[in-house]
């Protein structure tokens, strides 16, 4: 493999991504973020110019870090902020190939622009011979108002854990906004543009989807064009084919899409899922839209319609339905924690989010893997750390005690999904799916259900375990696996690194 170098400055900037203007995080002086691409194997070099008034951090969501866990990106557990006029270098080789994204792990900031898609080629991807071209498609919510401010009014008792609905929501960053909702003064413009993909007749598309939003799932449609879904988050899988793709915060698909259709235009749509919300903000349009317009084509603007095919609200798509392109042998457990997802009033009637009974409070300037470096051995209950002392197989069980769904995501590794249930189920060993399962990173927990995880933890490192929603993050609904520690005090960790921390 050989070096990729992406530098990446970091600034605050006046933007107007569906039209109404606002302050957000750029990276190049730009939104989304410019796209990280490399081949498996080799290694990315990523320097991080901090031009912000605050700290900073960049995750790189699906990558192992195998070897190098101080590259991870998380505040509170692999690192201390990059500091305001700052840089760093994170430098990690890449052994793995498919679809992932990088984004700010700090507070609110990945969605406020701080955010980027991150595609790993692999030229001996058993798919290569099916498709002629690329298209990354980067899904979000969008916010008119900034996180700190939302953050703060989620976080008092009147909001009683209802989430702040979203205003809009972007196709690689672009939308257009009905002003006439955006409040007196606003600095708002009608008709903003929406994204275009081209399509050249005969042609086939690997499609590549990512859902970076901080709250809502969607379901992405290209009218008349049936997808096949042939990877979820770096695995391959059989093909499988779909009209409407349900997709959560955090997931990632890439599908093959044939333009075998009459030359003209057509809507691409990804629809907000506010079923699954607390309370839907009234001027919100849950219908994102972006145009796929054959090349030759005289239409501009589509005519075409919608599938109607029916898709069950707030759930992932039906893992039954996903075969790994090659099974693996799956393990046998031997170690499992039991993850108990809860939301309730803490002491001030604020509501937070609980793991087994513990909020979780971030511990800014001494992180995890730096506590294990000094020699800790046990870490704070509101640390919510699941250890694993050795080389083992992980079973997590995962509880949802909680009347909404949670895309759950672990840091580090994919886990097999042997298996989820709804409302009023147990899991039961007997109904686990350990012959053929797929794996991935993020998958939701359905509303009272459950979900059983296995992993290999054979990655000596510190791998947040977390809900993506990101008002659930800074609510405390995160959790982290130390592994292997005494292997990791083994591991030469980088003086500039150490250096970000301040006195530990
Ligand atoms: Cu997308 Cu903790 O990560």
């Amino acid at each position: 493999g050989s070096e990729k170098v992406f530098n990446l400055t970091i600034s605050k900037g006046s933007f107007a991504p569906d039209g109404f203007s606002r302050d957000i995080y750029l990276i190049n002086g730009q939104f989304p973020g410019p796209s990280i691409e490399c081949n498996k194997g080799d290694t990315l070099v990523i320097n991080v110019n901090n031009q912000l008034n605050e700290d900073t951090t960049i995750h790189s969501h699906g990558i192992f870090q195998r070897g190098t866990p101080w590259y991870d990106g998380v505040p509170g557990q692999t690192q201390c902020g990059i500091p305001s006029g700052g840089s760093f270098t994170y430098t990690f080789a890449v052994n793995q190939s498919g679809t992932y994204w990088y984004h700010s792990h700090s507070r609110g900031q990945y969605i406020e622009g701080l955010v980027g898609p991150l595609i790993v080629h692999d030229p001996a991807d058993p798919y290569t011979k099916d498709y002629d071209k690329e298209i990354t498609v980067l899904l979000q919510d969008w916010y008119h108002t900034d996180s700190p401010t939302l953050l703060a009014s989620f976080l008092t008792p009147a909001s009683q854990g209802n989430e702040p609905s979203p205003d809009n929501g972007l196709i690689n960053g672009k939308n257009s906004y009905n002003c006439s909702s955006a409040p007196a003064g606003s600095n708002c413009v009608n008709n903003a543009s929406l994204s275009q993909f081209n399509f050249v007749s005969g042609k086939k598309y690997r499609i590549r989807i990512i859902n970076t939003s901080a709250f809502s799932a969607f379901i992405f449609s290209i009218d008349d064009h049936p997808m096949d879904v042939i990877e979820v988050e770096g695995m391959m899988t059989q093909r499988y084919t779909v009209h409407r793709l349900p997709i959560n915060i955090a997931q990632r698909y890439s599908v093959i899409v044939t333009a075998d259709k009459p030359v003209k235009s057509y809507w691409m749509r990804a629809e907000m899922e506010t079923a699954c919300y607390a309370v839907v903000s009234p001027s919100l349009n849950p219908l994102v839209k972006a145009i796929v317009t054959y090349n030759g084509s005289t239409d501009q603007s589509p005519s075409s319609t919608a599938w109607t095919d029916k898709v069950k609200n707030c759930t992932d798509l039906d893992a039954s339905n996903l075969k790994p392109y090659n099974p693996q042998k799956v393990p046998q457990a031997d170690l499992n924690f039991t993850v108990q997802v809860l939301f309730q009033p803490d002491s001030n009637n604020v509501t937070l989010g609980y793991i087994n009974n513990s909020t979780y409070k971030i511990d800014t300037n001494n992180p995890t893997i730096m506590k294990v470096y000094n020699g800790v051995t046990q870490f704070a209950a509101d640390q919510n750390v699941f250890l694993v002392e050795k080389n083992s197989v992980v079973d997590i069980i995962l509880i949802n005690l909680d009347t909404g769904e949670h895309p759950f995501h672990l840091h580090g590794h994919v886990f097999w999904l042997l298996g989820s249930g709804v409302n009023g189920t147990k899991p039961d060993k007997n109904k686990l799916n350990a012959n053929d399962p797929i794996q991935r990173d993020t998958t939701t927990v359905p509303a009272g259900g459950w979900a059983v995880l296995r992993f290999v933890s054979d990655n000596p490192g510190v791998w947040g375990f977390h809900c993506h929603i990101e008002w659930h993050v800074q609510s405390g609904l995160v959790s982290q696996f130390v592994a292997q520690p005494d292997q990791i005090k083994t591991l030469n960790s980088p003086a500039d690194w150490k250096a970000l921390c301040p006195s530990t």
